[in-house]
């Protein structure tokens, strides 16, 4: 963020624009832009299609899952799994436990992904709730305080809690240890909080992200599509200096297609193409 890079603002007449993979990067640079206050061009890199539907859904999707069992040793089969949630980010994750024979609930604020989350075939709760139920916990909202105190008092002796999402703020942390008669790191970055009344509740992480600061990250052959889709943004900023304004823009959608054909040809998997006629008939309106 460019509060937080030091002498950003004496860089920023340099700067010709940036490009931001992060959805929390994106919502606060189009806040930025809504005051008026971006101070140079911005890519939002995250709101290519090539980006949030394979880097949020299938690799946090992936690594969040495979460092909770990296860091834990425990089952995932058979095992409650809470979802905080259900974006790109939380669908991967929703889809991952399942198909590792968890039962899964999600934890929705917006009515809409709620009612997808339902007919995605998970029981949706709130997280008054769904505390109660939980054996593992794992939250990709972008949001704070998605899990705090009062949710920690009825949590199961044992439960996991792990964040994918941003920052180190949506489980509270803070909570924790203020609650907490007992703390102990048991191993690697998992520690160990009892509670007053002996149940034991496991932290990964730090409650940072989990595939981050507990994990190995993306699968490379996710996050290379991201990482393509930064180059072209950087290289689209480059390529149309002096004529962009301090707003924050999307890629073109030729960008998204070219980089997934690449990705295809790359896998070696052939798709069809449109004949003239089709493509006549189909922007005939
Ligand atoms: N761990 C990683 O590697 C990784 C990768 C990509 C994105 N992220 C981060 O994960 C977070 C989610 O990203 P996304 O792309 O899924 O975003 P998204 O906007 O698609 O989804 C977030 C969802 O959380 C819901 N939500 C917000 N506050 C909530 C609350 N208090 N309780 C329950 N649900 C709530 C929203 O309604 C929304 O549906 C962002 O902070 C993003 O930066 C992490």
């Amino acid at each position: 963020m460019l509060s937080r890079v030091s002498g950003a603002r004496t860089l920023t007449p340099e700067i010709w624009g940036g490009a931001e993979q992060t959805t929390t990067g994106v919502n606060r640079l189009r806040a930025l832009e809504r005051e008026g206050r971006l101070p140079f061009p911005m890519v939002a890199v995250n709101d290519a299609r090539c980006k949030f539907l394979f880097d949020n859904r299938y690799g946090t999707g992936q690594s969040a899952l495979s460092s909770i069992m990296n860091n834990t040793n425990l089952t995932v089969c058979g095992k409650t799994v809470v979802v905080a949630g259900y974006g790109w980010c939380g669908r991967g994750i929703a889809e991952r436990a399942r198909g590792l024979a968890a039962n899964v609930i999600v934890c929705e604020v917006d009515p809409v992904k709620a009612v997808e989350a339902v007919f995605d075939g998970y029981r949706v709760m709130p997280m008054d709730e769904a505390a109660r139920e939980g054996d593992v916990f794992i939250t990709a909202t972008g949001c704070r305080d998605v899990i705090t105190r009062r949710h920690f008092a009825v949590m199961r002796d044992g439960a996991v809690l792990a964040n994918a999402g941003h920052f180190d703020v949506e489980v509270s942390v803070k909570d924790l240890w203020e609650i907490a008669s007992e703390h102990r790191r048991v191993r690697g970055t998992v520690d160990q909080f009892t509670m007053a009344d002996g149940r034991r509740l496991f932290l990964l992480g730090e409650g940072r992200l989990v595939n981050l600061a507990a994990g190995d990250g993306h699968p490379t052959e996710i996050i290379d599509l991201t990482m393509a889709l930064q180059v072209l943004a950087v290289l689209h900023v480059k390529k149309n200096r002096g004529q962009l304004s301090n707003r924050v823009y999307n890629l073109p959608d030729g960008v998204d297609r070219m980089v997934a054909s690449y990705k295809l040809a790359s896998l070696g998997v052939k798709y069809d193409q449109l004949n003239r006629q089709q493509l006549e008939y189909l922007h005939v309106e």
